[in-house]
């Protein structure tokens, strides 16, 4: 897997398509999508379009989709993976991920409330019963690779312990902020890519994107805020998305380098800690960005 990823979590279909194009360009090669983010025929077809412009073969790029909380029940999974597959317009994936370990009353509807706004658990599904049947879709040979996002140590030791094909990859918040050391520990151990999302804090201020230790190290080695937090992430072994939306940012935050040890642990020695993503409270997405 490429180590920094491109993140389609991009709310206007025509901009999902620009941006998608320009980090091909830019050189990304990592496409992290969702059924969640209702954009995966965007990225589709702005990735088809990109890859015979620029003559880049599928096998050259890593696409990773994941099944949305509403689609837990095993009778679900194949069905919304091929959907999936079918808007991507793929004939496999890299990487398929459980986007949270919440099971939603299975349906249609990616947010099923009650009439007083609350969520509608599934309570007849555990998070091993979907990990199985994403198990045979590796078997089918239909994905490379799975995964789970969303999740705490505590939560993805049962799933480790019981996989027959063991998690490849857990996707979750991290930054300076968050740096959720003892996951990455374990990761580390087990082999298990530990990939970062909101590295930046989702770009909220304020924020790591304006924290002063931040600033001063990207004066002192001549690189933008993000390109520094975006080169720790990967100084620190983990991988990393990252959601520029025009070329100029794709650029930006593709040209990252390597960090002087000093810079990287002063900023692994930043105290505070911040939450910016609440999904992992609930399984409801705790932030999606706004639309430009
Ligand atoms: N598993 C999950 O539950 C989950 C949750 C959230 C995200 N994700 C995935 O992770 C990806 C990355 O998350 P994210 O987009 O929140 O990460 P992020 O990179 O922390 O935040 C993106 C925001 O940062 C701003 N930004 C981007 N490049 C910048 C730069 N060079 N300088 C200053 N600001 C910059 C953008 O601002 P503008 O608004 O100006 O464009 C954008 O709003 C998502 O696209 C999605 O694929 C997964």
């Amino acid at each position: 897997m490429p180590v920094l990823g491109f993140g389609t979590l991009i709310p206007d279909a025509a901009t999902t398509i620009s941006a998608t194009r320009d980090a091909l360009e830019a050189g990304f090669r990592h496409f992290d999508c969702a059924e969640r983010y209702r954009n995966e025929h965007e990225v589709g077809q702005a990735l088809h379009a990109g890859l015979a412009a620029a003559r880049i073969a599928r096998e050259d790029i890593f696409v990773t989709t994941k099944l949305w909380n509403s689609n837990h029940r095993p009778e679900r999974v194949e069905p919304a993976f091929e959907a999936s597959l079918d808007r991507l317009g793929l004939d496999y994936l890299d990487l398929y991920l459980i986007h949270t370990p919440f099971a939603f009353q299975p349906g249609d509807d990616q947010d099923p409330r009650d009439q007083n706004g609350n969520i509608l658990y599934d309570r007849g599904v555990t998070l091993l019963d979907t990990w199985r049947a994403l198990e045979s879709l590796v078997d089918r040979g239909k994905c490379r690779a799975i995964g789970l996002s969303d999740i705490s140590l505590h939560e993805l030791l049962p799933i480790h312990e019981s996989a027959r094909i063991k998690p490849a990859v857990v996707q979750v918040e991290a930054h300076p902020y968050l740096p959720e050391t003892e996951l990455l520990e374990f990761c580390q151990q087990k082999d298990i890519v530990f990939l970062a999302f909101a590295p930046l804090g989702h770009g909220i201020k304020p924020g790591p994107l304006e924290d002063p230790i931040i600033s001063s190290i990207a004066a002192r080695v001549g690189k933008t805020p993000a390109q520094v937090l975006l080169a720790w992430a990967v100084q620190r072994r983990t991988a990393v998305l990252t959601t520029p939306r025009t070329a100029a940012r794709a650029q930006e935050n593709f040209d990252i380098s390597a960090l002087p040890d000093d810079a990287f642990d002063e900023i692994n020695r930043i105290q505070t800690r911040q939450r910016f993503n609440q999904v992992v409270k609930t399984g409801s997405p705790g932030f999606i960005p706004q639309g430009k």
